[in-house]
């Protein structure tokens, strides 16, 4: 069976990158700090593990053989205003966003690269791409932070550099940047948020469903280095 690992498993999008990848016949090890609330069924196996510890990182890898997919999900945000951020909160975002993609992917390409196979795909942001507008924020306390930002522009960067230096072993790595996703925000971020998005809606899983689904086809052989952005075109204009 084929195999494929989805971190920050237990977050709203990583759950529907899983049942994605479950659906499509994978074994899927679903990873996170919490796993909870993931069910163990025949395919699918969750292991709790932190991304950015490198030495567990590596134990983890020590299981396999063979790797077909990773999804690099998992992200985290802060949401203190710039003035008051402390270096403690910048490394956070830093540490999970970048490092816990790196120590992930590197993992995953030495196995990738023996078997000469694989697809490796990030999940970046909208805030990677373009800056965000705080007057859609209001006095949600939910602004985005500029570690962030930069966070999620390197993660799409990243993508770059290892599709660049690992696409002559057949491997592909790309990126989906997802927009805002719908998860019960305040009505007036959400009428904001609508007002600036083309499409006029905030996005939903199904959304980027169907952005990974495009990636891990058996027919997508040729797409490498590339940042889906699935915003409705909020990054249009
Ligand atoms: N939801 C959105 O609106 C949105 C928009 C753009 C981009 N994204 C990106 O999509 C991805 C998923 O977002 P989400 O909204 O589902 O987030 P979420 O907060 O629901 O899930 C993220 C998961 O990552 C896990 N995680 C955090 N640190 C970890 C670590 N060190 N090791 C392992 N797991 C860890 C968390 O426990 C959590 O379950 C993130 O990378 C996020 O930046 C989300």
């Amino acid at each position: 069976m084929k195999v494929a690992v989805v971190t920050g498993a237990n977050g709203q999008l990583g759950m529907a990158f899983v049942q994605t990848l479950v659906n499509s016949d994978y074994h899927v090890y679903a990873l996170d700090l919490k796993i909870d609330n993931i069910k163990k069924e025949n395919n699918l196996t969750p292991v709790c593990l932190d991304i950015t510890r490198e030495k567990d990182v590596h134990e983890f890898y020590n299981l396999f053989t063979e790797i077909d997919i990773l999804v690099n999900n998992a992200g985290i945000g802060v949401f203190t205003k710039f003035e008051d951020r402390t270096a403690e909160e910048f490394e956070n975002v830093m540490k999970v966003n970048l490092l816990g993609t790196f120590l992930m992917s590197q993992g995953a390409l030495k196995l990738m690269k023996v078997q000469s196979y694989g697809k490796i795909i990030n999940v970046g942001s909208i805030y990677g791409v373009v800056s965000s507008d705080e007057r859609i924020y209001g006095d949600s306390g939910r602004n985005n932070s500029e570690v962030y930002s930069a966070t999620k522009s390197g993660v799409i960067h990243m993508t770059k550099y290892m599709a660049a230096h690992f696409g002559k072993y057949n491997i592909q790595v790309n990126c989906i940047s997802p927009g805002g996703i719908f998860n019960n925000q305040s009505s007036d971020f959400k009428k904001n948020y609508e007002y600036k998005t083309p499409m006029g809606r905030l996005g939903n899983p199904e959304d980027l469903q169907s952005a990974l689904k495009y990636l891990i086809s058996d027919e997508t052989k040729y797409t490498n280095g590339i940042n889906i952005i699935v915003d409705g075109g909020f990054c249009a204009w």
